[in-house]
């Protein structure tokens, strides 16, 4: 039988807290619940200590969700593992992952300890963890750059306070694949009582050899692999979920080992968490870009159509990627979207469902062809509850090319307590403008960091999606927008943006009251 390989997902704690990946609790529920469709083996839901906000988001999704296990990130510090322990109370499965730096530099330089102390912070967290959990893992952080042996030495005595899972991350990004096998394969010979625990690889993308390495490391002797939806991470990101698990399914041949991720639901996962940070996936990004499956020379046209397997080494639908299908329309019922949403890859929820409909038959009032992909925009842009208070009730954009007239944007927002505001700003442009004119309502200061836009399927009557970043009052927020007008899709995005700022604004009030 062969060997299975773990698959821990970190997409919501090294993914979720590298820059212009920030989610809402809502979103990160949503994106834990597709990893749990994904069938990953442990879901590292954040780091507890860092601020309320990731203790609510690992809280919640330690009482929610129930197959894989909720792993909590915690420093060997008593407090923030007391915290850790707090947030995974409801988990079914939880586990704490503990960790300190191993290598020299970090050592000297962000610790100020020397080895023996290091050892035993080390020592002592593990202890700490396994008098309240039955699963613990620890990182060494920096191991790459860490001395052989005193590595070795951390991850024995590490097993014997009771450690279950011992990680050796490449935390910079500067391991090649024949370092990272010979570092293995050394560790699983060398160390006593190895043989009886996990042994994890986490590798970061900085010389863009996160995936080579994270392989090697399986080759080397490594049972866990961590990794992140579209890789996202510190830096360059951390090894890509859907890039190593299907080269450890495609080349099973080769690496002789299973893995359980259901992986037809892998771009359906991909492109959720695209829409909720607001980054769209490149069109060449390996197992889930657009263009992945596509043959474009004639000369790959002419094989595809002799036999695919000429050009392709896994089928579109392995990975869940449907033929775009012109599939429904203004008569499609709520069984008709459901079950193609579900053969996407998403099931939805029974809250959700009615807001889609909705969404989904005002799409189909004002466009003649509703395409996969205008459905997924409308499923992946939606979050539950996040609705208001804030809602447009018109909007009036003037747009200048060589001519006399100043942009500007008239706007009419509605307040969820029964409030409407009018006013209109100016600007370099109507994005510009819109914002001026969203100040003059809210009181708030906007700074747009960041606006991408893109069209949704074919045709004259294409929807338009805008993502955008801004800040708004200094604290940073996504947005995301969907219209058949593409301006009307950017003050989408806005609206969003600003309903985010002011339900955290109501949230900090009210934890000051308490
Ligand atoms: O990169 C790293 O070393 C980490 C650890 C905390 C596991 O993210
Ligand atoms: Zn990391």
């Amino acid at each position: 039988m062969s060997r299975k390989i773990h698959i821990f997902d970190t997409t919501l704690r090294d993914g979720e807290q590298s820059p212009g990946f920030s989610m809402s609790l809502g979103q990160k529920l949503r994106v834990a619940r597709a990893l749990s469709d994904l069938n990953v083996d442990v879901i590292e839901a954040g780091f507890p200590a860092a601020s309320p906000g990731d203790f609510e988001a690992v809280r919640a999704i330690a009482d929610e969700i129930q197959g894989p296990v909720i792993a909590g990130l915690c420093r060997t510090i008593p407090g923030d593992i007391e915290r850790t322990i707090e947030a995974l109370e409801p988990a079914k499965n939880a586990r704490i992952h503990t960790f300190i730096s191993t290598s020299p530099i970090h050592r000297r330089q962000k610790l100020k300890m020397n080895r023996e102390q290091v050892l035993q912070h080390a020592i002592n967290g593990v202890k700490l963890a396994v008098a309240a959990c039955s699963d613990v893992e620890f990182s060494a952080e920096d191991a790459i750059r860490t001395e052989r042996e005193y590595l070795a030495e951390v991850m024995q005595a590490v097993i014997e306070a009771g450690a279950t899972t011992v990680n050796i991350p490449d935390t910079v990004g500067y391991s090649t694949p024949s370092e990272m096998y010979d570092l293995f394969s050394w560790l699983s010979e060398t160390v006593p009582g190895i043989g009886n625990v996990r042994i994890s690889t986490h590798c970061h993308n900085d010389l863009g050899l996160a995936v080579a390495n994270s392989l090697a490391a399986v080759e080397g002797g490594a049972s866990q692999i961590e990794c992140a939806l579209n890789g996202i991470g510190e830096r360059a990101g951390n090894c890509s979920l859907e890039e190593v698990v299907m080269a450890l399914r495609t080349r099973a041949d080769h690496y002789d080992v299973d893995v359980d991720v259901d992986t037809r639901r892998l771009t359906a996962a991909s492109h959720l968490l695209a829409a909720v940070t607001g980054n769209f996936v490149p069109r060449n990004k390996a197992i889930v870009g657009e263009n992945a499956f596509a043959h474009e020379a004639g000369i790959h046209q002419h094989g595809m159509l002799a036999s695919p397997e000429t050009y392709e080494i896994m089928k579109p639908e392995d990975v869940g990627m449907l033929p775009s299908q012109l599939v429904l329309g203004k008569h499609s019922g709520h069984h008709a979207v459901v079950d193609r949403a579900k053969q996407m890859g998403y099931d939805l929820e029974e809250d959700e469902i009615e807001a889609i409909m909705e969404r989904f038959k005002a799409l189909a009032d004002v466009k003649k062809r509703v395409f996969d992909s205008d459905l997924e925009a409308i499923i992946t842009g939606f979050e539950t509850g996040t609705i208001g208070p804030w809602s447009l009730n018109w909007l009036s954009v003037v747009s200048r090319v060589n001519g006399e007239t100043e942009p500007s944007a008239s706007l009419t927002l509605a307040h969820e307590d029964g409030t409407t505001s009018t006013h209109t700003g100016d600007g370099d442009g109507p994005v510009d403008a819109m914002v001026e004119a969203l100040e003059l309502v809210t009181g708030f200061k906007i700074k747009v960091l960041s606006l991408a836009m893109r069209s949704i399927s074919l045709g004259e009557d294409a929807q338009g999606e805008a993502n955008m970043r801004a800040t708004v009052d200094g604290v940073e927020f996504n947005g995301h927008g969907l219209s058949t007008d593409i301006v009307a899709a950017c003050a989408e995005a806005l609206l969003e943006i600003i309903n985010r700022a002011t339900r955290n604004a109501e949230r900090d009030r009210q934890t000051d009251a308490a």
